[in-house]
């Protein structure tokens, strides 16, 4: 399994900002390709901006936790998958924070995605990792992918210690056999001793959105993949 860097864009980016964004890092992303599985998640509304021969992944920031129907503002997850949309992210911290998005909700957000066949990538506070297991249904667990990702270190420039990251990991892969990513301040400086811990990719924020920054990033990875 390839390497996962999935660039969490939040809230951020015109679409004309992401297009300069994808002009420049698409020959890195390309050139990188067997070695790294290269995901964007843009905003909901920058979804349908793949092009022919689109080096990157997609991703969704976020799904609707019901079905089609009257559900005023929600997006759902069969018309994420009707542009293509292959992962999307749920329960980011920020989501449970400033949107109170409870367990159940991101377990109900998960069936959804999976029924259409896109897999869920869920975000993990250390504090989530038991009661978000037991709130998913049978059978899931292993069709999503997880991130690990401490509140108190995303942000910022320095990553969570080694040994928190590492014992992390280890406890939620006690519960599935999906790839876990770990998520907090990943940048060109940290990426490689990042990459010797036992975690499978890395969620990438702050540092993926001037093209320069996750360019470097990629190929420090890629160099010592
Ligand atoms: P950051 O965000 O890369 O800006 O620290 C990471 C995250 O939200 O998990």
């Amino acid at each position: 399994m390839s390497f996962i860097v999935l660039a969490n864009f939040k809230s951020n980016l015109l679409a004309s900002e992401l297009k300069t964004w994808i002009d420049q890092v698409k020959i890195v992303a390309s050139e990188t390709r067997d070695k790294i599985n290269f995901i964007i998640a843009p905003s909901t509304i920058h979804l349908s901006q793949p092009v022919s021969n689109w080096p990157f992944e997609l991703s969704a920031q976020d799904v609707s936790p019901y079905p089609v129907g009257a559900y005023t503002g929600a997006v759902n997850a069969r018309q994420l998958k009707e542009l293509g949309v292959e992962y999307s992210i749920i329960g980011h911290s920020e989501r449970r924070r400033y949107f109170h998005e409870t367990q159940i909700d991101i377990a109900n957000k998960a069936r959804e995605l999976i029924t259409v066949d896109i897999t869920p990538i869920i975000c993990l506070a250390k504090d989530d990792i038991i009661p978000q297991f037991a709130a998913l249904e049978d059978g899931l667990t292993d069709k999503c992918i997880y991130c690990f990702e401490p509140p108190a270190d995303i942000g910022g420039i320095v990553a969570a210690p080694s040994d928190l990251i590492e014992d992390t990991i280890r406890l939620i892969k006690k519960y599935t056999k999906a790839p876990v990513l770990y998520g907090g301040s990943v940048t060109k400086d940290n990426i490689v001793s990042l990459k010797n811990l036992n975690i499978d990719g890395v969620l990438v924020a702050t540092a993926s959105l001037k093209p320069e920054s996750i360019i470097s990033l990629i190929k420090n990875l890629s160099h010592a993949i």
